[in-house]
């Protein structure tokens, strides 16, 4: 490696300083004729664009054959833009390789589980342990760092595109043999890996290396730490492509920032971006929201735990939509007031560019109905003015631009580990979602109207006073200690069903559950009750408990019992416990109690920790609170979580945002920024 990469932001042309939000998209002027360009240059300017993506998906056009390569048009663009005042954030190009490399050598083709190839015709469809397609992209890679390293407009590069969106998972022979190459090292001998992955189980002990496959489809139940091996593995293989490519273009542009685009967001759980947060300059994400009663706080959620993974540090919103995209069962056009909202939300959490996916609106093509910042309607459209007053209002908030992100009290621990552990098969239950139950304790934070900032397992707990970790399943014995030493200093951690189940091999912890927790929480599970689909459990505090129930035994006097059950065979046990340890607590929730149940158990807890809402009391719940400071100032995002007016009456501070005479409003959907 030429060295590791330091926390740096955009390099904008002349090395300008002035602190600004970066504004743009997604731009593919290949899509379009030579005249369009101007007329993009153009609007670009109107609507305050000052940075774009270039040349993502240009592969096939940069090297029509393997000899050959053509950049008269991209040195042009690149001139143009640089012409209009736009910087380019300047892919490598490599996301998806063109039809000439495919079929020189198919054998960079993924393969699925069960052993299908996935053809080209679509995109990302290259094996990420190929060491073929790893030199054909190098090559192009160094091409590219070589031809633009001086040209003024290139500020950061954009490694690859969204690795792993369409190929973390692959099972081809390459990945086989680099996933023996990853475990030799993680485990050193055939023992070692017999001893982890448990093989003295339906015998599967190994005895060479070459015995041993990713898991491809089998006839019952893959090893289970076999699966979470592969896991590790493939998030690790894609984070070697991304260091390649790093690594070269750090010997030729070394004062050139490095990024690339992570998927924060939904379901998206092959990536551990919290390991390949340390491998970028600045952490950039692509964020859409699926529509429905949770799709504000989970965009909320998303860019919370970006600004996380950044470490606090301005990050980049390298995509997201102005309204619809195309790849939903429904693809909803955004109302009035969403497309400024939602991108308010991710600058309030941390956000110093705003970017979308895309600049102009294929007229062909997959993504042909996916929404732009140009619409196939052109300029004169209203998503377009919406786009422009946009930039401008960007440009207002200028001074907010370099802001770290205000630390809340609380925190939501997330863990990539656990979320991979709990979701794998033959477990109590296949229906537990790790994210969801994440996001409906933020639901919960967010309905109190109290900050939680959401950490990713692995950043330093003790500046929160009520950490809570929801299904934190997988708790090696150092992170068990961890935990039990920041309740003892006085911290309150929350816990919950399947947590501290198993070891970092996904061996069950034994002598009672919750394994590893036990004794922190004072509590014992002989055995798990899970509920099935549609049925549930009350409890006494009047929630009702689904998808999950313990019998719990408490097991220490300094337990208090915050709910009992109060209905079924459970009727009298103990749900929902909390231990004093030292100067703290470790509380327990043994249900799925969902967004609305967790509110009163979390403002008990809030209570018990000393924590209470910024946010003066009628607009808990309807307003979301995110700050951000530098300096002596402290800048307050106070976005509208409803479709009603509401009044800001006891919110003091300069507003930056167009305020009406008068006490501040948020109409519908509305973002306020006030200086305080
Ligand atoms: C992302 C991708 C973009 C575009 C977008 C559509 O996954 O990086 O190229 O496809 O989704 O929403």
């Amino acid at each position: 490696m030429t060295r590791a990469p330091s926390p740096r932001w955009l390099r904008w042309p002349d090395d300008d300083t002035t602190p600004r939000f970066a504004y743009g998209a997604d731009y593919n002027p290949e899509q379009w004729p030579r005249e369009v360009w101007d007329e993009d240059v153009r609007l670009m300017r109107e609507a305050g664009v000052n940075i774009v993506s270039l040349a993502i998906f240009s592969w096939a056009r940069i090297q029509p054959a393997p000899g050959t390569w053509d950049f008269d048009w991209l040195d042009e663009i690149m001139d143009l833009l640089h012409q209009g005042g736009i910087a380019v954030d300047l892919a490598t190009a490599t996301a998806s390789p063109p039809p000439w490399l495919t079929t020189l050598h198919p054998e960079v083709l993924p393969v699925t589980q069960s052993g299908e190839t996935l053809w080209p015709g679509a995109r990302q469809h290259w094996r990420p342990t190929s060491p073929v397609f790893r030199e054909y992209a190098l090559r192009l890679v160094e091409k590219m760092a070589e031809r633009y390293a001086d040209h003024p407009a290139l500020t950061a590069w954009h490694v690859s595109n969204e690795l792993g969106c369409h190929n973390i998972y692959d099972y081809s022979d390459d990945a086989a043999r680099a996933f023996r190459v990853w475990l030799t090292e993680r485990y050193g001998t055939v023992e070692a890996l017999n001893h982890a992955w448990g093989t003295a189980f339906w015998s599967q002990r190994y005895t060479e290396w070459e015995q041993i496959l990713p898991p491809r489809l089998a006839a019952s139940h893959p090893n289970p730490t076999q699966q979470l091996d592969f896991k590790r593995f493939s998030s690790d293989a894609l984070k070697d492509h991304l260091r390649a490519e790093r690594d070269l273009l750090y010997g030729i542009t070394p004062d050139v920032p490095v990024t690339t685009n992570f998927m924060v967001m939904g379901e998206t759980k092959g990536m551990h971006y919290a390991d390949w947060a340390q491998e970028v300059d600045f952490v950039s994400n692509d964020h859409y929201v699926h529509p429905g009663p949770q799709g504000l706080d989970e965009l909320s959620f998303s860019a919370n735990l970006t600004g996380s993974l950044a470490g606090g540090r301005p990050w980049f919103l390298m995509e997201h939509s102005t309204s619809a995209v195309n790849w939903q069962a429904v693809n909803v056009a955004k109302r009035a007031g969403e497309l400024a909202r939602d991108s308010l939300l991710h600058v309030a959490h941390g956000a110093d560019a705003v970017c979308f996916f895309q600049w102009r609106q294929s007229a062909a093509g997959a993504e042909k109905y996916h929404s732009a910042m140009v619409p196939h309607a052109g300029a004169d459209s209203e998503v377009f003015r919406s786009v422009a007053a946009l930039g401008g209002l960007l440009g207002d908030l200028a001074e907010v631009a370099g802001s770290a992100r205000r630390p809340a009290r609380a925190a939501i621990l997330f863990d990539w580990e656990s979320w991979w552990a709990s979701e794998q098969d033959s477990h109590p239950t296949s229906l537990l979602r790790y994210r969801q139950e994440a996001l409906d304790w933020y639901s919960a934070f967010l309905a109190l109207g109290v900050r939680a900032d959401v950490i990713h397992q692995g950043a330093p707990l003790d500046g929160y006073d009520l950490v809570v970790a929801p299904v934190l399943h997988v708790v090696p014995r150092a992170l068990a200690k961890e935990l039990a030493n920041y309740a003892e200093s006085g911290g309150h951690l929350v816990t919950t069903y399947f947590s501290g189940v198993v070891d970092e091999n996904d061996h069950a912890w034994l002598g009672g559950y919750p394994g590893a927790l036990r004794e922190l929480l004072g509590i014992r599970i002989e055995e798990f009750a899970p509920l099935l689909d549609g049925e549930s459990v009350p409890l006494d505090d009047g929630t009702t408990g689904t998808l999950w129930t313990d019998r719990i035994t408490v097991t220490d006097d300094a337990v208090e019992v915050l709910a009992a059950y109060n209905g079924g065979d459970r009727a009298g046990l103990p749900a929902i416990t909390r231990r004093t340890v030292g100067t703290g607590s470790a509380a327990y929730v043994s249900t799925r109690l969902g967004a609305e149940g967790l509110r009163g158990v979390l403002a008990r807890l809030l209570a018990g920790a000393g924590i209470t809402s910024e946010l003066p009391e009628p607009l808990r719940g309807r307003v979301e609170l995110a700050v951000r400071a530098h300096g002596e100032a402290e800048y307050w995002f106070l976005v509208n979580r409803t479709d009603e007016t509401v009044g800001l009456a006891g919110v003091t501070g300069t507003p930056l945002t167009p305020a009406a005479e008068g006490p501040l409003v948020l109409g519908p959907r509305g973002v306020a920024v006030v200086r305080r």
